[in-house]
């Protein structure tokens, strides 16, 4: 989609980090922008940040592990703006589990019904729409490097993200073969400095950790870790730039610049699984 003035982007988990980059950049780029996100103060700091720029953008709180709540966002964008060409499927959270015996069941059940499933319901809301309007429109996910890698102490975290790269190159191949004017890409990134360390600033009731929940040492570590490495890394607008760009260009991987080991350990992966080895550990925090 090479024009994006005058059109109109929604993006989930908006409030804050890469998708708070994404909305901005929108808007910079002339797009109205529809900003959904759990967490209403933050939500509402964007959207009056993003207007005092002269953009047109309205805040819709959004939980994107309920189907209800995206049907609204549509609604209350369609209401605003009239149409819908962009949609950023950004919404994530993070755990700290543990090894994947000790991670609680409702931290799988929390990260896959954010990270993966807020996919499913954006996409099954808005495609219909779209392919309804019959222009000229791009869908953005944000998965992660973790898609394309395995790491220990944080199953749930990556096996969400793999899930999400997947269904981004399916939804990919389907609206290709059908000829249908929208565009697909996947921004896969590494370490990114935002507020994904604290993520449980945010998890409801309904997916709190219960009995079988019990302290181990090496939770506290890998949130440590997260906070730590999280703040070495890239300004989230250099990922917002990166994705509008492959927007544009209708490219579908979007990836950081090379950095810390993800890209090797990617393709060590696949040399393992070419060669039939076992698993190589590869760590992901060295700068080569
Ligand atoms: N920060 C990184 O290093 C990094 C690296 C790779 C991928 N990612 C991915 O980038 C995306 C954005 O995360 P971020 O790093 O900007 O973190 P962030 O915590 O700064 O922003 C995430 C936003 O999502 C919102 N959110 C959480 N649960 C939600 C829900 N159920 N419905 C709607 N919104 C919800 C949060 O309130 C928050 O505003 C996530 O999908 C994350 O997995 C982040």
């Amino acid at each position: 989609m090479r024009e994006l003035a005058g059109k109109t982007a929604v993006v989930t988990g908006a409030a804050s980090g890469i998708g708070r980059a994404l909305a901005e950049r929108s808007a910079a780029a002339g797009m109205n922008v529809a900003l959904a996100d759990v967490e209403g103060d933050s939500l509402r700091d964007a959207v009056e940040t993003i207007e005092a720029t002269g953009a047109r953008a309205i805040g819709v709180v959004t939980d994107v592990t309920r189907p209800d709540a995206l049907r609204e966002l549509a609604n209350r964008t369609l209401e605003a703006f009239g149409g819908v060409h962009l949609l950023c499927n950004n919404a994530g959270v993070f755990a700290a589990g543990g090894a994947m015996w000790e991670t609680p069941v409702a931290d799988f059940e929390w990260q896959f019904a954010v990270n993966t499933m807020g996919i499913v319901h954006g996409v099954r809301t808005f495609v219909p729409i779209l392919l309804e309007q019959g222009q000229e429109a791009h869908i953005l996910n944000t998965a992660s490097m973790a898609a394309v890698t395995s790491s220990p102490l944080s199953a749930a975290y990556f096996s969400s993200k793999h899930a999400a790269l997947s269904l981004s190159e399916t939804l990919f191949h389907e609206l290709e073969q059908r000829g249908a004017p929208i565009g697909v890409s996947v921004l896969c990134p590494e370490l990114v400095d935002t507020r994904i360390g604290f993520a449980e600033r945010n998890r409801p009731e309904i997916f709190a950790r219960k009995d079988d929940a019990e302290d181990h040492p090496e939770r506290d570590l890998v949130a440590q870790a997260i906070q730590t490495f999280t703040k070495t890394g890239a300004p989230p607008t250099l990922l917002a730039d990166r994705a509008l760009a492959a927007v544009r260009e209708n490219r579908f991987y979007v990836l950081s610049p090379a950095g810390n080991g993800w890209r090797r350990a990617c393709e060590t992966r696949l040399d393992d699984i070419r060669a039939e080895r076992n698993p190589t550990f590869v760590a992901t925090t060295s700068n080569d």
